[in-house]
């Protein structure tokens, strides 16, 4: 059998903690719930988002193992990933509920990382929660029943996951009518595709608005749907429109996946 000598480690944030990251990096404040196990990963987790100045409330579990993503890499190249996951039981989530509702007066934009790991049972009622207080709700989706996002501001599917909801679709045409019905359905503001290298598309209820990728050397995709969401909270966040906050978003996409193992932008690479 294959045998990987370890001379190296390296633990990072994942999921809604990196989207989280990106929110700090940018300059904004952020709260991250979710939930972890009562285990050495929760307590490596939490230090590691002290390290980097992000607030937490993290609901424990101890019969949940918390989300760990082994990644054994040789030669620079991915050999095997080992996942340590399971899904969460209700009173967690019920928990996690109530720290919503007590953190909602304390911030001005909702972000949810749909990851599809079982941590967002209550969603529509989160959602529900901050409409009523009229703070602007992101969701970066996962699976194909998006009626729990029903009243988000935006949702940001990627092409994968866009067309896992409303299918494939022909031409441009097609695709402006299949989002609009998904987005009048849902009764969203705004739906905002992201297209990797074909860059964004948003679509509201007056209009379609689409923004290129910006060209550059591509090192490393992964986690530019983070960037963009968290991007994009922090720009609504500050007032500026959906096609601005877009374009900002898509700039900081283009920004992250340029780079190597590193998966935030922060605000002098943005704006200065
Ligand atoms: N190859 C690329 N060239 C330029 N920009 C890119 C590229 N890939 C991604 N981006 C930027 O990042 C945005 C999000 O990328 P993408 O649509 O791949 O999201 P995603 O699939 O959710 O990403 P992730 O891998 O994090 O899940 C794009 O809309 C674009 O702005
Ligand atoms: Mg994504």
């Amino acid at each position: 059998m294959p045998v990987l000598l370890v001379t190296r480690e390296q633990e990072r944030l994942g999921g809604a903690a990196n989207v989280a990251l990106n929110v700090k990096t940018l300059g904004g404040q952020v709260t991250l719930l979710s939930m972890v196990g009562q285990d050495e990963p929760a307590h490596r987790l939490t230090d590691l988002l002290r390290a980097q100045g992000v607030n937490a409330v993290l609901g424990q579990d101890p019969r949940l193992q918390t989300i760990v993503k082994l990644r054994l890499i040789g030669r620079s190249q991915q050999l095997m990933r080992v996942d340590f996951e399971q899904e969460p039981d209700h009173e967690v989530l019920s928990q996690m509920l109530a720290d919503f509702e007590r953190e909602l007066p304390r911030h001005d934009v909702v972000l949810f990382s749909d990851y599809g790991k079982g941590g967002l049972a209550h969603i529509s009622r989160m959602i529900e929660l901050a409409r009523i207080v009229g703070k602007p709700v992101l969701v970066d989706p996962k699976g194909s029943d998006y009626s729990r996002y029903a009243g988000a501001s935006v949702v940001t599917p990627n092409r994968a996951e866009l067309r896992q909801v409303v299918g494939a679709w022909q031409d441009e045409t097609d695709l402006h009518r299949k989002a609009d019905a998904l987005r009048v359905n849902l009764g969203l503001q705004a739906l905002l595709l992201t297209r990797s290298e074909e860059g964004m598309s948003l679509f509201q209820a007056d209009r379609v608005e689409h923004v290129k990728a910006q060209v550059r050397e591509v090192a490393d995709v992964t986690g530019a749907g983070d960037t963009v969401i968290a991007t994009l909270a922090l720009m609504l966040c500050c007032g500026l429109s959906m096609a601005q906050s877009m374009e900002i978003s898509n700039r900081a996409g283009g920004l992250v996946v340029s780079k190597f193992g590193t998966s935030t932008v922060s605000y002098d690479e943005l704006f200065v």
